[in-house]
């Protein structure tokens, strides 16, 4: 299994934060945001991770990602979009690196309590989504369920109300993804919609959508941002970070204190 996140974008609607920054650097109570989805798959125990970056800010990723796995058994490949064109893209940029495996991508911005090693390690084919009852669901792609609790339709940010179920931004597909978004036509926004993807499994009847437990978080907004630490502080989320990670940062700390020091 490959893991991808998306963390490029010029995220407008956080203006004048990410003139400077990145969204997916910015802070979520006690680290970078990107170590969230960065956890997530390195917690089910992912070892080959692309990041794809917007070209204004890839030099400050590889400052805090760059080496910061050096010690141990993963690998963490850049890849820099210079136009977001939609999400289904990061499976166009990926194809290489994806090769023939199946990828669990996660956006960048997305921030989960749920711990998803084994759906993740007992992924077998076609697609896998988690669902999260929302009360804008015109935010979102939305899914709506049969009388069975099967997806039955999918549709992104629909104008008209059809389920109060977002789909969150964790996807595991097999390695056809690939190939189905190479087919993905832009949107009326001009995006390869992800929900296009969900779509091509729904109609082959290989998708499936599991219920998240826990809270969930798309942390693009001033309002989403300041919940997002809020709720990482008060369900301690970042106590629960993978061995690897804590050992990761903790180092980083030290060399950049080391550095403060010699400075001094
Ligand atoms: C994207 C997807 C949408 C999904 C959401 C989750 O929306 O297009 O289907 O529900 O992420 O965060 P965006 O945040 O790009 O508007």
């Amino acid at each position: 299994m490959k893991g991808i996140i998306l963390a490029g974008g010029t995220a407008t609607r956080l203006f004048p934060l990410t003139a400077t920054t990145s969204k997916q650097l910015l802070p979520v109570y006690d680290r970078q945001m990107i170590f969230y989805p960065l956890n997530l798959l390195v917690k089910a125990g992912i070892k080959d991770i692309l990041v794809i970056v917007a070209p204004e800010h890839s030099g400050q990723f590889l400052n805090l990602l760059g080496s910061i796995f050096d010690k141990f058994d993963i690998r963490l490949e850049f890849k820099v979009q210079k136009v977001p064109k939609g999400l289904a893209e990061a499976f166009i940029l990926g194809e290489d690196f994806i090769d023939d495996e199946p990828v669990t991508m996660v956006l960048g911005d997305n921030i989960f309590e749920d711990d998803f090693s084994l759906d993740i390690k007992n992924f077998k084919e076609g697609g896998l989504l988690f669902a999260k009852k929302v009360s804008d669901p015109e935010r979102f792609g939305v899914v709506r369920f049969d009388d069975e609790g099967k997806a039955a339709q999918i549709k992104e940010k629909p104008e008209e109300w059809i389920s109060d179920f977002a789909i969150t931004g964790l996807y595991v597909f097999d390695n056809e993804v690939v190939k189905v978004a190479k087919e993905v036509k832009p949107s009326e926004r001009g995006e390869k919609e992800i929900t296009e993807i969900h779509n091509h499994y729904l109609g082959k009847g290989n998708l499936n959508v599991a219920m998240l437990k826990g809270a969930w978080l798309d942390a693009g907004t001033f309002d989403t941002l300041l919940e997002a630490g809020n709720i990482v502080k008060e369900k301690a989320i970042y106590k629960n970070f993978d061995p690897i990670i804590d050992e990761a940062i903790g180092e980083f700390n030290a060399e950049l204190k080391a550095i403060a020091k010699k400075r001094l």
